[in-house]
């Protein structure tokens, strides 16, 4: 789908910019799943600054699965719901006593994560990624902003989500799936913006077909 020189190119810019704007984030200090996946229902739609001291506070109180699966729902929930999207509490818990009924042992597979409660294909590829360190493909939306932009994916919504997820696998140097997700989801969120992209930091813009499309001032712009 994109060719070897390219996409070397491609990982060789993303790895690079990392290693220099990376946010140092506590959860990247952790390959406990049961942390990996508490980050990432807290940050689910909901900015990383009202994350940070939310996670602190849950994992300090609960550290482990099985003391989460004890907790009484509503201990939970006043930690979790004053970050707005209320459900998450409810989620947390239920996946908590999910994985306690399995002796405390963490699904390691996308497709049993999946079947935790809350657990979609983003946070089940963010759990194998961060957690276990598997190639899995991690596609949230700021790294589908970027993709779709980079790679000048114009298909039909539909089309597109599968050609995102193809493409987020694509782009992973094999056995770096870890760093390389980390990476385009700070480049996403960080250069790559919704409304205000920095065109001109980023690593990428030399070979960006949404950042070409601009310069030439295009009457039919690729779509944001
Ligand atoms: N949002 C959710 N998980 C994240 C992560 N691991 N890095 C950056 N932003 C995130």
């Amino acid at each position: 789908m994109i060719a070897p020189g390219r996409r070397r190119s491609f990982q060789r810019r993303v790895l690079a910019w990392y290693a220099i704007n990376g946010r140092d984030l506590p959860w990247r200090k952790t390959r406990d799943p049961y942390a990996i996946l508490v980050s990432e229902v807290l940050s689910h739609q909901t900015q990383i600054t009202r994350v940070l001291p939310v996670y602190e506070r849950l994992l300090g109180r609960y550290p482990s699965v099985q003391a989460l699966a004890q907790a009484p729902l509503a201990d939970l929930k006043a930690i979790t719901d004053p970050l707005g999207y209320k459900i998450r509490g409810g989620w947390l818990h239920a996946a908590a006593l999910r994985v306690a009924d399995r002796g405390g042992v963490f699904p390691a597979t996308i497709e049993e994560l999946c079947r935790l409660p809350g657990v979609g294909r983003y946070t089940a590829g963010a759990v194998m990624s961060f957690a276990h360190h598997a190639d899995a493909p991690v596609l949230d939306t700021n790294v589908a902003r970027l993709l779709r932009r980079h790679f000048g994916v114009v298909v039909s919504p539909r089309a597109r989500t599968r050609q995102l997820w193809d493409l987020a696998a694509a782009v992973i140097p094999k056995g770096h799936g870890y760093l390389i997700n980390q990476a385009l989801m700070d480049l996403g969120a960080l250069v790559c913006r919704s409304r205000a992209p920095r065109c001109n930091v980023c690593p990428l813009r030399r070979s960006c077909a949404f950042r070409a499309n601009i310069r030439q001032g295009s009457s039919r712009p690729l779509p944001n």
